[in-house]
């Protein structure tokens, strides 16, 4: 039986590549839904060469455009998944705000695709998904996937320590790394071994998306910051590596390649052959290089690390405080050695104003929180840059 797909966030490069994965094995999936939040557009024409989708905007604003066969807004979205009892939902978007669509919608699917980092780490740290539906989660990113299948051949009491690979992006891939006082947003957009989206590309050259990623192995499987470290790896071919007590490592490797993750949550448990992904040359080895880090010696690191001690709500403040910094970063508010320094003050300071324990775990609360907490990091940015100018 064929099983049906939705897409959140197709317009981007996430969502676009699961079109493109999907499109490869129409005798299994039938993709019914895909959703653009503001670039309708394109969603549109991407819709136009696949058959009898369904288009939804999750931006509400977006009414007059086009036929009343759009859905729009989330909550249509929503009843639309539920009603069509659609199986497979691909969560690709960029925004935070998409945890209230995955809320409403995972009781009713078989499998949540999930490459949003956003909803990974606030689902996490606010403890919002009932322990029964998280086996339904599988992540949709290189490291995250290498980890989920690595642990198909081990178990938790055998492991030592989790080990993410980190490109290090343009700069951190390079011995010795260059001097980054006056990084230009472009020289920071320029990554060597992935295409991705903007934020996502900073956050490569900036390590947050380590730091962000540690956070989201700590959520999905639960490791403590003891266990978790970072190495960097500038070919991006290992992709996690899971040491175990015994001494020996096991290790995932694949070209970069986001289909690979994409398709991998798709059939899981099944494990395919997939023509269109290049199998690994073996003559590839000798170019394979690691630099060592200690958490300590990368700020941006360490700091996720911290944050994971003790229940707090640091991990979401990480992220928020990045997101902020990252459009502060491009918009040449911020400079690109400052942003660690920014997350650490962010850290501290929306510590002392939010605390997990006065905030109340339900999920209709969530979004006013999280724009509380946004508002407050905005603020946040004009004192720090007071206190380093
Ligand atoms: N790119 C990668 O290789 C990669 C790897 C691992 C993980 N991730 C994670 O995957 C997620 C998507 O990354 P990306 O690089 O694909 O981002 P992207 O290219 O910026 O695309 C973001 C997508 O989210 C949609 N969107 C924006 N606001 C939304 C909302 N309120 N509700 C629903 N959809 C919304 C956008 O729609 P519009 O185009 O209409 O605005 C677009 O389709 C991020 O969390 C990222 O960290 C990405």
């Amino acid at each position: 039986m064929m099983k049906s797909v939705a897409v959140i966030g197709c317009t981007g490069s996430i969502g676009s590549q699961t079109i493109d994965v999907i499109s490869r094995h129409k005798d299994i999936f039938d993709l019914q839904l895909i959703t653009c939040n503001k670039n309708l557009a394109k969603a549109k024409e991407m819709a136009s060469q696949l058959d009898h989708v369904q288009i939804g905007t999750h931006d509400n604003s977006q009414t007059s455009l086009f036929s009343q066969d759009l859905l729009i807004g989330d909550q249509a979205i929503i009843d639309w998944i539920i009603s069509k009892k659609i199986r497979i939902v691909v969560v690709a978007s960029s925004s935070i705000g998409t945890i209230s669509l995955v809320l409403s919608i995972l009781p009713y699917v078989e499998r949540l695709a999930l490459s949003s980092k956003e909803v990974i780490i606030l689902a996490g740290s606010l403890q919002l998904i009932h322990p029964e539906w998280k086996e339904k989660i599988v992540p949709v990113d290189s490291e995250h996937v290498a980890i989920h299948q690595l642990l198909q051949y081990t178990n938790q009491e055998h492991i030592y320590r989790v080990i993410l690979t980190a490109s290090g992006g343009p700069f951190y891939s390079q011995t010795p790394v260059p001097d980054l006082t006056n990084m230009t947003p472009a020289a920071a957009l320029k990554h060597p071994t992935w295409q991705m989206g903007k934020k996502v590309t900073i956050d490569s050259a900036t390590l947050a998306n380590k730091g962000i990623e540690l956070l989201e192995a700590h959520y999905l499987f639960g490791f403590s910051p003891e266990k978790l470290n970072v190495v960097i790896h500038p070919q991006s071919m290992i992709h996690a590596m899971i040491q175990l007590k015994n001494g020996s490592v096991i290790s995932q490797m694949a070209y970069p390649d986001m289909r690979l993750p994409i398709a991998y949550a798709l059939f899981y448990p099944e494990l395919p052959s997939l023509s269109y992904i290049k199998p690994i040359e073996m003559n590839a080895f000798p170019d394979c290089s690691f630099i060592q880090t200690q958490a300590t010696d990368i700020p941006i690191i360490s700091l996720a690390l911290e944050c994971l001690q003790g229940s707090t709500l640091k991990p979401l403040f990480y992220m928020i405080a990045d997101e902020l910094a990252v459009e502060a970063f491009l918009n040449h508010k911020i400079r690109f050695t400052e942003v660690a320094g920014f997350l650490r003050f962010c850290v501290i300071e929306l510590a002392k104003i939010f605390s997990i324990q006065n905030f109340q775990v339900h999920p209709a609360g969530v979004p006013n929180f999280i724009s509380d907490v946004m508002q407050n990091t905005q603020r946040m940015l004009i004192q720090f840059k007071k206190q380093v100018e």
